[in-house]
C-alpha cells in the first residue's frame, strides 16, 4: 500500500488495523522505528505518509470512504477443528468482508490481497450480496482476486518492478479500476488478467513451485554431501539450462517464512478435499523433505561434536528465515536450535535485526546466562542473545551459519578461532562464509551440499 500511494499520489491510501499500538508504530516519526523491518520501506512511507498515505484505527470510516478495500489479513494454518495443521484458518477473511458488508457505501470493489484457498472469493462474495441492497439502499460489491508475489528483504524492488500482477475477477469494469492503479508504474504486459479461480491457484502453485525447488536443491544437496560432488557445482551447471534458469537453488537449511510451508499445506489440503490422494502427497513430500533438512543440519552438529553438545557452547549466526528481514516465521533457526537445546546445548545467539523477546517466543524459553560454568542444570540446554558473532564465538566448540546475513561472509577466521575452544567447528548452511579462511584459521569445516 505504501508503494502505491508512493507510485499514485492522486489516490488517497488509507492502512486499517484494529491493533492500536501497530497503527502508532506506523505513525512513528521516527522511520527507524516502524514495526516491519524492509530495506528501502522507511523511505517509501517517508515521502508519502501525510500525503495519501495514512495508518488509522478507524476502520468503518475508512471502509465507508473507500472506493476499493484490500482484504490483507493474515490467513494462518488452522490449529484445531477440521483440516488443523493443513487448511487455511479464514476467520479474519471472514470478520473482514463482514466489517466491509457493514460499512461501504455505494459501489466498493473489494481486493483479495492475503493469500487464500481456491474459492474463497465465493464466500466472500455470498457475504457481501447479503448487504447489497441493504437499509440505506445502493451499496454494492464487485469482488477481486490480486495475489502479491513480492518477498521479504527485496519487497519494495519487487513492488516497483514486478515481473508480473495478477488480477482476477469477472466484472470487467472492476478489473480495469484495478489495472489502472498499478499502470502508473507497471508496463501493460506485465499485468496478467485470468478469472477468481486461475489467480487464487496460481498463487499457491507459484509458491508450491518456488518451494519444492528449494527442496530439490537441498535433496541433492545431501547427495553430494555423501558422494564428493559439490552442489553449488552442479546448481550452476544445471542452472545454465535456460529451461530451469539458475535462480531459487541455493542449498540451505530448508525454507522459512510464512508463506511456503503454509501455502503448500493448503494445496494438500485442497486435494484431498477434491479427492485428489496422488496429488496431495506429492507436494506434502516438499514439507517433508524440509523438515528433515532442518533436523539434518541439527544432527550433523551433534554427531560432528563427537555425538554429543551437552554443556557444549555454540555460536548461532543469524535467527530470521532470510536476510535482510527481522521475520522469523518458520524460520529453520527455530528447529535447529530447538534440536540444539534438546540436546542440552548452550546456544550464544545473534542476529542484528531479529529482536530477542522474539526468539525467546520462538524458542518458547527464556534466555538465560550460559557463559559462568554451572550457571544451569547439567544437561539443561539454553540458550543467550549476544550482540556480535565474536561474542558468541567465546568459549564455543562451534560456530553455525543459518541466516545467509551479508556480513557473515567477511568475518574475521582468525580473530574468531582464537576466541573458541579447540577443537573447533564451523557449520555454514548457507555455505556463505569463507570457507578457507576458517579452514587456514584452525577450523574444522562443513559447508551444506559440500562433499
Ligand atoms: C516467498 C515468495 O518468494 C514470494 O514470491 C511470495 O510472494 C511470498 O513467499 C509470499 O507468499 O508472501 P519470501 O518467503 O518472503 O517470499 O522469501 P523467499 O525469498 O522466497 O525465501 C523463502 C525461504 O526460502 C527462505 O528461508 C530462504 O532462505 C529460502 N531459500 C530461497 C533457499 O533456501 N534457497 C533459495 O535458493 C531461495
Amino acid at each position: 500500500m505504501a508503494v502505491i500511494a508512493d507510485r499514485c499520489p492522486q489516490i488517497q491510501v488509507t492502512v486499517v488495523d484494529l491493533n492500536a499500538e501497530r497503527i502508532a508504530a506506523w505513525n512513528d516519526d521516527d522511520l527507524s522505528r516502524l514495526p516491519v523491518y524492509e530495506p528501502g520501506l522507511d523511505a517509501v512511507v517517508g515521502r508519502a505518509r501525510g500525503r495519501n498515505l495514512h495508518f488509522s484505527t478507524e476502520v468503518d470510516a475508512a471502509i465507508a470512504a473507500a472506493d476499493m478495500v484490500f482484504l490483507s489479513v493474515n490467513t494462518p494454518t488452522k490449529t484445531r477443528g477440521v483440516g488443523a495443521g493443513q487448511a487455511s484458518d479464514l476467520r479474519w477473511i471472514e470478520v473482514s468482508a463482514r466489517q466491509v458488508a457493514a460499512a461501504a457505501q455505494g459501489h466498493t470493489i473489494v481486493v483479495e490481497k492475503s493469500t487464500l484457498p481456491v474459492r474463497t472469493a465465493e464466500a466472500v462474495k455470498a457475504i457481501l450480496a447479503a448487504a447489497q441492497g441493504d437499509a440505506h439502499g445502493g451499496k454494492t460489491f464487485s469482488v477481486l482476486s490480486n495475489p502479491e508475489f513480492l518477498a521479504e528483504g527485496t519487497a519494495i524492488a519487487d513492488l516497483e518492478a514486478p515481473d508480473r500482477v495478477l488480477i482476477g475477477g469477472e466484472d470487467d469494469a472492476a478489473i480495469e479500476a484495478l489495472v489502472s492503479i498499478y499502470g502508473q508504474w507497471v508496463p501493460e504486459e506485465r499485468i496478467l488478467r485470468t478469472n477468481l479461480w486461475s489467480s487464487e491457484l496460481s498463487k499457491l502453485t507459484a509458491n508450491a513451485f518456488l518451494a519444492q525447488r528449494i527442496s530439490s536443491i537441498n535433496s541433492i544437496a545431501a547427495l553430494c554431501e555423501a558422494t564428493g560432488a559439490d552442489v553449488r557445482e552442479v546448481a550452476r551447471a544445471i542452472g545454465s539450462d535456460s529451461r530451469l534458469g539458475a535462480r531459487f537453488l541455493q542449498a540451505g537449511p530448508g525454507f522459512g517464512g510464512s508463506c511456503f510451508q503454509k501455502d503448500i499445506l493448503n494445496l494438500v489440503y485442497l486435494c484431498r478435499h477434491y479427492g485428489l490422494e496422488a496429488v496431495a502427497s506429492y507436494w506434502e513430500q516438499v514439507v517433508s523433505l524440509n523438515n528433515w533438512q532442518q533436523h539434518r543440519i541439527a544432527r550433523k552438529v551433534v554427531q560432528s561434536l563427537f555425538g554429543t553438545v551437552t554443556g557444549k557452547r555454540l555460536a548461532v549466526l543469524g535467527f530470521a528465515f532470510k536476510a535482510d528481514t527481522n521475520d522469523t516465521r518458520e524460520s529453520p533457526a527455530i528447529r535447529i536450535c530447538r534440536d540444539l537445546i534438546e540436546e542440552g546445548a548452550q546456544l550464544a545467539i545473534v542476529d542484528a535485526k531479529v529482536d530477542p523477546a522474539q526468539i525467546a517466543r520462538d524458542l518458547e524459553q527464556a534466555p538465560q546466562e550460559i557463559a559462568a560454568a554451572g550457571s544451569v542444570p547439567a544437561g539443561e540446554g539454553g540458550w543467550l542473545p549476544v550482540a556480535s558473532a565474536e561474542a558468541a564465538a567465546q568459549g564455543a566448540d562451534a560456530v553455525l551459519i543459518l541466516t545467509e546475513w551479508a556480513a557473515y561472509r567477511q568475518l574475521d577466521w582468525v580473530a574468531i578461532a582464537a576466541l573458541m575452544r579447540r577443537p573447533a567447528w564451523l557449520f555454514d548452511a548457507r555455505a556463505i562464509a569463507d570457507a578457507d579462511a576458517a579452514r587456514a584459521a584452525g577450523l574444522t569445516v562443513w559447508r551444506v551440499g559440500e562433499g
